[in-house]
């Protein structure tokens, strides 16, 4: 254990304790708000730790505070047991959580649904407006210092108006993405485990298996959540499926797309162009991508943006504040 630490508990009587290991640097307003509430141990260096130095620098700590990053694993949770009894992520997604084990100890998750999800779908925009109008290259070209001025037929890209996008994952954040897609013109198609009720569904139309909604997407937006179940998900077959010169858009997780098969399909023309928020072993993704013109790339910042990370932060100290009081949260799952 940490001697500042092991040194500040010492001071706590066992009903006072309220160390806690912020694995991530959070915005400003979140950092100084835990520390009002807490004995807090940041990670200064905000370096993305591994499972031994979290195990190390959280042991004694009650709440944990991490991201999408740090990998919490069972032998983690038991490493920290039994001080640890809530762990609180700064995202939507739990894949990086196995909250099995926690639940087997007793351990609370705090997650940030909801407030994130205006910021994600625009990020989905983002993607698909830069996949579809070359951002990429155009970009390049400005940077290059080599353009040539207006050309009638220079990077003509795929307009979005009249076709159709395809929503794999209509939960909230997928909902987000198909409320701003009538602005650009897109019919909606998704695929959901189950149907939604009409108001949600806002017209969209509904596919009962995904490889039907492969079918009708021009573009692809997969906003389901991460985990094994979808894993590899978009794979040659399935890309086969989408109509020629589709958009593929991720900003769900790296893992639901076979990356040797959409680099295939990029590198041969046949899917026109991707966005990607999200990558397989991110931040090192496959380096195929960088050399591709059609890829166009963001680091992970769905939910990147300053409201957005300040209302994540404090979802969380709410939906610790609720634990605490022995009430339900929505954003308390576990
Ligand atoms: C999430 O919330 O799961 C995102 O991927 C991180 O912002």
């Amino acid at each position: 254990m940490n001697p500042l630490m092991v040194a500040a508990m010492e001071t706590d009587s066992p009903h006072t304790l309220k160390h806690a290991y912020i694995a991530r640097i959070y915005t400003q307003a979140v950092m100084t708000a835990a520390a009002a509430r807490f004995t807090i141990h940041p990670n200064d260096s905000d370096r993305i730790l591994g499972k031994s130095e979290i195990s190390r620098n959280a042991k004694g700590c009650r709440f944990l505070f991490i991201s999408v990053t740090e990998r919490i694993t069972a032998g983690v949770i038991a490493a920290l047991r039994p001080e640890l009894q809530l762990i609180a992520t700064l995202s939507v997604g739990t894949d990086h959580i196995d909250l099995a084990a926690a639940r087997r100890h007793g351990v609370a998750v705090v997650t940030t649904p909801d407030v994130l999800s205006a910021a994600c779908a625009e990020t989905a925009w983002m993607l698909i407006l830069g996949a579809a109008r070359r951002g990429q290259e155009a970009g390049a070209l400005v940077r290059s210092g080599t353009w040539q001025g207006w050309s009638p037929t220079a990077l003509l890209g795929r307009g979005l108006t009249g076709r159709r996008l395809g929503i794999l994952g209509m939960g909230r954040i997928g909902r987000e993405v198909a409320k701003r897609a009538p602005a650009f013109g897109l019919a909606v198609h998704y695929h959901n485990r189950n149907r939604l009720d009409p108001a949600l569904e806002a017209g969209a139309v509904y596919h009962a298996d995904a490889e039907s909604l492969l079918a009708h997407s021009d573009i692809l937006c997969l906003c389901a959540p991460g985990g094994s179940a979808l894993s590899g998900f978009l794979d040659a077959r399935r890309l086969a499926l989408l109509p020629s010169q589709a958009i593929v858009v991720n900003i769900a997780r790296g893992e639901l797309v076979d990356d040797d098969a959409l680099i295939a399909a990029l590198s041969d023309g046949r899917i026109f162009a991707a966005g990607l928020d999200v990558y397989n072993g991110e931040p090192a993704l496959d380096p195929r991508y960088l050399t591709l013109p059609n890829a166009f790339l963001s680091p992970h910042l769905g939910s990147a943006t300053q409201e957005t990370r300040d209302a994540m932060g404090f979802a969380l100290l709410d939906g610790i504040r609720a634990w605490e009081a022995g009430e339900s949260a929505p954003n308390l799952i576990l």
